[in-house]
């Protein structure tokens, strides 16, 4: 596979898995402003005859750009390319998100594991996903490990965005401002989503409309 196909799979790949965020954030939602139409949902989801074929479509696009991503990781580092981003702009956000690339993707990858085990294996009863999700938020340091992994998605995002559109060559000079600022603000929204879910859902007694 050539440099170029690489890089367009793991963008593309990569813009795949954003778009499973903005839709996972949007589902797990519902449990705050709707709990029974969340339970109702999550049932419906699970006897849904598309969803082994979504879930196994969702790990291949995961597999492809964790392999992808650690292959150009190795062929960077063994053409000797240890140069440290420093950005012309002076913008020491995108520096450090860019920098803790690779390191935040790892982190992500720790607390897939984690969070699928606490909610997928073994998948919570029908009508009890809610009480299941509330009883591991609970834990304090369950909690923290969801809010660390927020900030993780929202910095990997803001870096991931903009990179994927260069590699896709969709980024030029008329452009690239639309296109860093527009995955900066769902960057933000996506980790700042995350936060707020995670901490209504560990602390229900701060939700509007709950007994
Ligand atoms: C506050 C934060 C989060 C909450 C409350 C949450 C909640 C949940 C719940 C309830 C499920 C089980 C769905 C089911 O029963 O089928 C689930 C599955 C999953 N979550 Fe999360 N999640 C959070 C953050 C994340 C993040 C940041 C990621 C990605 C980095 C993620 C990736 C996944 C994946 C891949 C699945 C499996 C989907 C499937 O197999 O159907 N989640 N999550």
């Amino acid at each position: 596979m050539g440099a170029d196909s690489v890089r367009f799979w793991n963008s593309g790949s990569g813009l795949l898995l954003v778009l499973f965020l903005i839709l996972h954030l949007g589902g797990v939602s519902i449990a705050l402003f709707a709990p029974l139409s969340f339970e109702t949902y999550a049932a419906g989801l699970h006897r849904s005859n598309l969803l082994p074929l979504a879930e196994l479509s969702l790990l291949a696009v995961a597999l492809m750009h964790l392999g992808l991503s650690l292959f150009k990781l190795i062929v960077n580092r063994r053409a000797g390319n240890r140069a440290l981003l420093v950005s012309r702009r002076g913008d020491l956000l995108a520096v450090f998100a860019a920098r803790s690339q690779a390191i935040g993707g790892l982190l992500l990858l720790a607390f897939l594991g984690v969070h699928l085990r606490q909610l997928r294996w073994p998948r919570p009863l029908a009508g009890e996903e809610l009480a299941a999700l509330r009883a591991v938020l609970s834990q304090p340091a369950n909690l923290v490990f969801y809010l660390f992994a927020a900030v993780a998605v929202s910095l990997h995002l803001l870096h991931g965005g903009e990179a994927a559109h260069r590699s896709l060559g969709i980024l030029d000079p008329v452009n690239a401002s639309l296109i860093r600022h527009a995955f900066r603000v769902l960057a933000l929204l996506v980790g700042v989503g995350f936060i707020v879910l995670a901490l209504l859902l560990a602390a229900p007694e701060l939700q509007l409309g709950q007994p």
